[in-house]
């Protein structure tokens, strides 16, 4: 299997119609690359841009190199049929959405999905079932949805037409019942579906954690873009050998959403990212451990720098005693080092998913980082980051959530919001976990949340005008809605 699994049929369709100096009377209008105004490194990359001419395969209706390249991703990681996505997981994850459910169905999900679930749930017209998550002390974020709430949720909704759940998180934590969960969901017949899109490179082997798919989820999505050497948006889609979904009503879905002039060039990079994950070998695993060992050894030798390690060893979480997160990540920034992300309390670094011999960098950004902290602002006084208060385990909406124009809404002071609808989401952040949700019926228990979170002087994504106090709720009460 490994042997097959060398090939990249994409790659080679790719350089084989190059090398034939090909001419272009077909679009793209950049002809190859020749009339692009771009620089000349981007500009190579072009010849390979090209479209669906004879022999070059079509992503929607696959026979030759490409769907060799899916059936490759299929085998490499034990699917029963796998994807190219060209529109990032948001593509997969509407897709996944949209194949197992209609309007006015119910769905069990995640509270704080990202919106790519939300927004796959307004247009299916589904009518979710919002679990909350855990709060994780280890990482200060969102943590997992205990399987106890899972089963919970299904007991109250068996006639949900899916659980969907996202692992890992964004800061490298699984869940410990993900397999638990699973069981779960097929005893009564409901698929799992997981967004794993931080997790394509997971199944190496330890102390890599297991990916979704083995452990029992019906569909899987992920972003190969975030943690293996993919181009961005290029990601996987995959459905288990046993899935309680239709595979081909997957690939109906992603034949709607999906561009019907899919990019070669990223899909070259699946093929050939998939590649890598499928030959990377034990050797490759003790390499990176050492790499990355001397790496953090380097950093908690820093004063006043603390390395947090999560379960996907990818991800290393680093705090400085008094500084924000923000702090740390622009001190890095500006001496070149770019984490992925920072919040109150930490920055984020995704380490490579390095190869035994390829190069790392890690002394010199070691040395960047040392430089980094002597310029970071005086420490100041924070208060010890605490747990927050987090909406209850399982709610219900009453409507899809539809967070559009065409929803009747007014704008009404919280503290008159118990009972009428939600028309949009309001997050605090931190924790990032949503407190309202559109189409959520507001508790009295939310309203009093929100008030001392207000109180707290906690900033607000979503869409509110908090700042006078108020929120948006749909014009009927909730009378009009059957729960
Ligand atoms: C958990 C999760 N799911 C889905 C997505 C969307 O992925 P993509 O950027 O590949 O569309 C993201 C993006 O950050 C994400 O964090």
């Amino acid at each position: 299997m490994l042997d097959r699994q060398q090939r990249r049929p994409v790659v080679e369709m790719l350089e084989s119609f190059t090398g034939t100096n090909p001419i272009s009377f077909h679009v793209p209008g950049h002809k190859g690359g020749e009339f692009s105004g771009l620089p000349a490194s981007v500009r190579g990359m072009l010849s390979w841009d090209v479209t669906e001419l004879p022999g070059l395969d079509d992503l929607h209706a696959p026979e030759g190199p490409i769907l060799e390249a899916q059936q490759l991703l299929a085998e490499a990681y034990g699917a029963g049929r796998s994807f190219f996505l060209v529109n990032g997981s948001t593509g997969g994850n509407l897709a996944m959405i949209l194949s197992v459910c209609r309007p006015g169905d119910r769905v069990i999900v995640q509270r704080n999905a990202h919106k790519s679930i939300f927004n796959g749930l307004a247009l299916a017209g589904a009518r979710p079932v919002f679990l909350t998550p855990e709060w994780d002390m280890r990482t200060m974020a969102a943590g997992h949805v205990p399987a106890a709430v899972v089963r919970e949720a299904i007991r109250l909704y068996p006639d949900a037409k899916a659980v969907i759940l996202t692992n890992p998180t964004y800061y490298g934590r699984v869940s410990p019942e993900l397999g638990t969960i699973a069981e779960a969901c097929r005893r009564v017949g409901i698929p799992l579906l997981v967004d794993e899109a931080h997790g394509s490179h997971f199944g190496i082997g330890e102390p890599f954690p297991e990916p979704a798919l083995r452990q029992g989820a019906d569909v899987v999505v992920q972003s190969a873009h975030k943690t293996l050497p993919a181009m961005t948006m290029a990601s996987f889609l995959h459905v288990s050998k046993d899935s309680l979904v239709d595979p081909s009503a997957v690939a109906r879905q992603l034949g709607i959403l999906q561009s019907s002039s899919p990019s070669y060039p990223l899909m070259a990079s699946l093929d050939d990212a998939r590649h890598f994950i499928a030959t990377y070998r034990s050797a490759d695993i003790r390499s990176f451990l050492d790499r990355r060992r001397f790496l953090i050894e380097g950093l908690t030798a820093m004063p006043s720098l603390s390395v947090i390690e999560a379960d996907d060893p990818l991800k290393l979480l680093l705090r400085t005693e008094g500084r924000t997160g923000t702090d740390l990540q622009r001190a890095l920034g500006a001496q070149g080092v770019h984490a992925e992300l920072a919040d109150d309390c930490q920055a984020l670094l995704v380490l490579p998913l390095l190869k035994e011999g390829q190069d790392d960098r890690f002394a010199e950004t070691l040395g960047r980082i040392g430089r980094a902290l002597q310029d970071l602002p005086a420490a100041g006084n924070r208060p010890e980051p605490e747990i927050p208060s987090l909406p209850s385990s399982v709610t219900a909406s009453v409507l899809p959530p539809a967070e559009n124009p065409q929803s009747p809404a007014e704008w009404v002071h919280y503290t008159e919001s118990a009972d009428r609808i939600s028309a949009a989401s309001v997050i605090p952040y931190p924790p990032g976990i949503p407190l309202l949700l559109p189409g959520e019926p507001i508790r009295r228990e939310t309203v009093g949340q929100l008030g001392r979170l207000l109180e707290a002087g906690v900033p607000f994504q979503g869409h509110h005008r908090l700042e006078d106090g108020q929120v948006l709720v749909l014009i009927q009460s909730s009378e009009a809605y059957s729960i």
